[in-house]
């Protein structure tokens, strides 16, 4: 259909054409002579209306072609009557495949409710909104690997499972499986390690406590120290408890790491990389970005031509306390120096001081940021960078590398952390070391921030959160 329809004629040159549809029944609607028929295929938003006489074969099926159905309708294209379409189908036979009972199939005409679809998620990637939001993602990553490929960078597959906690945040989920010793010999029994230690890890499938990965970076790292520019794409885990809008138990992150680099090299490489895919999508899904103009978010498409075209802005953490503490609001966490910016802040930036413009903070506080960032000469900050947007809040969070070995053990004894396991991460600091840099971008919220959607359980198919991993 997107074929047929998509081109700037919306269908007009295969007037005459014979056409195969296959697709799902949206709605049918019997008239005195004819029957029209929705059918979407799901390569685009629009549906193909089949029209339906009595001599139309397989027409004594007409009873099942109901909501939801999957059928093959084959005719030939005519120019339409309706206002709604150049073109639709003149039908000379119908299949029906699938049967949907229309009494019991959950997805109907009336506009159902995000809540509520995310109870059908099986079924909700047959409603316009979803349709749309999942082909706007599959865009969004094309364009991703389009602009790190034509930019030279390498994409590099980080592992999954992990022995490091790269944010030392102690928000990941443990994968770790006893091997038992029992009779049957070897088999594998899940098992919670216990916190106090009583664990024999000897026994342990890895050897060691073993989780699902919350970032691939450090990985990455070691790959930029010997093919310079990577990037990778792929999902992270966090056991964050947080019931938001915008935290998700299981996310996608692009990770570009630049050696030879240092964080003005990483917010410039942000920043194009954002216009890229925002212009792609602007470029490529029209249809479906109209539609989010129209019924997601008003004014959407002009906002992110905006943020295609204009310059970000940029300011230190330390203007940002005092643009806030200038502000004289009242917000729920309390300003002052040092502070680990809240959402309520990062909105009150993007959507009142710079009107709905994307931002860069950067060189943050040591204390609130991970123990890799490079130090200041100030001592007291990191050359740390995020990305704030209207709404979303953070999307992107970077910095510079600590390349220097003697600090960056500093820095893990600073932060508790074990040197020892470490022990590779600092063999990159031995060995040739380079000024490198990188970011992360959360997938879901590029997707949120490129549709409007506000919820980001609806920015991925199969949203995992706290209390639910149905489907
Ligand atoms: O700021 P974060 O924690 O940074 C890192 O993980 C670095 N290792 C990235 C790097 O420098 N290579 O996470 C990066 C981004 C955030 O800005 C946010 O967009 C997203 O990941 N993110 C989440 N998205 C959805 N749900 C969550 N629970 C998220 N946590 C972080
Ligand atoms: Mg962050």
């Amino acid at each position: 259909v997107a074929e047929v329809k998509g081109g700037e004629d919306e269908g007009a040159a295969w007037v005459g054409k014979e056409l195969t549809v296959r697709g799902w029944v949206r709605t049918c609607r019997a008239q005195r002579t004819v029957t029209f028929v929705e059918v979407n295929d799901g390569s685009c938003l629009s549906n193909m209306q089949c029209v339906l006489t009595p001599d139309t074969e397989g027409y004594d099926q007409i009873d099942c072609v109901t909501t939801g159905a999957s059928v093959i309708v084959e005719g030939v294209v005519a120019s339409s009557q309706g206002g709604k379409q150049k073109v639709e189908l003149k039908v000379s036979k119908i299949v029906v495949i699938g049967e949907s009972d229309p009494t019991s199939f959950p997805i109907q005409k009336k506009r159902a409710s995000r809540e509520f679809l995310r109870t059908v998620a099986h079924l909700r990637p047959r409603t316009n909104t979803f349709g749309a939001v999942a082909r706007v993602r599959n865009a969004l990553a094309f364009a991703t690997h389009k602009f790190f490929q034509d930019n030279g960078f390498v994409w590099v597959s980080s592992p999954i499972i992990t022995a490091s906690d790269c944010e030392g945040a102690g928000e990941q989920f443990y994968v770790t499986t006893l091997l038992s010793n029992t009779a049957e010999g070897g088999c594998l029994v899940n098992n919670i390690p216990s916190k106090d230690g009583r664990v024999d890890w000897s026994q342990d499938f890895f050897c060691k406590p073993a989780f699902l990965t919350v970032s691939g970076q450090l990985n990455g790292e070691t790959y930029a120290s010997a093919l310079s520019d990577i990037y990778t794409f792929g999902p992270t885990f966090r056991a964050e408890n947080s019931n938001t809008s915008r935290h998700l138990a299981e996310f996608w992150m692009i990770e570009p790491e630049l050696a030879f680099a240092d964080l003005n090299d990483d917010m410039a490489c942000a920043s194009a990389y954002l216009q890229y895919v925002v212009k792609y999508i602007l470029e490529n899904c029209k249809e479906d970005m109209d539609f989010f103009n129209t019924w997601v978010e008003k004014g959407i498409i002009d906002r992110l031509s905006d943020v295609a075209e204009k310059n970000f802005v940029q300011m230190s953490y330390s203007d940002a306390i005092e643009l806030l503490i200038r502000s004289n609001k009242k917000f729920e966490f309390p300003v002052k120096w040092g502070l680990d910016l809240q959402s309520e802040h990062e909105r009150y930036i993007t959507e009142v001081a710079f009107s709905g413009r994307p931002v860069i903070i950067r060189d943050y506080p040591k204390e609130i940021k991970a123990f890799y960032m490079r130090q200041n000469d100030d001592g007291k900050t990191v050359a740390a960078m995020d990305l704030l947007v209207p709404r979303v809040g953070e999307l992107i969070g970077g910095s510079q590398r600590e390349e220097r070995l003697d600090h960056l053990e500093a820095r893990l004894d600073e932060s508790n952390l074990n040197k020892d396991s470490y022990w590779w991460y600092l063999d990159l600091r031995r060995y040739g070391s380079v000024p490198h840099a990188g970011f992360g971008l959360g997938f879901e919220r590029l997707v949120q921030f490129a549709t409007g959607i506000d919820n980001i359980r609806d920015a991925i198919p199969f949203p995992r959160v706290p209390g639910s991993a149905e489907f």
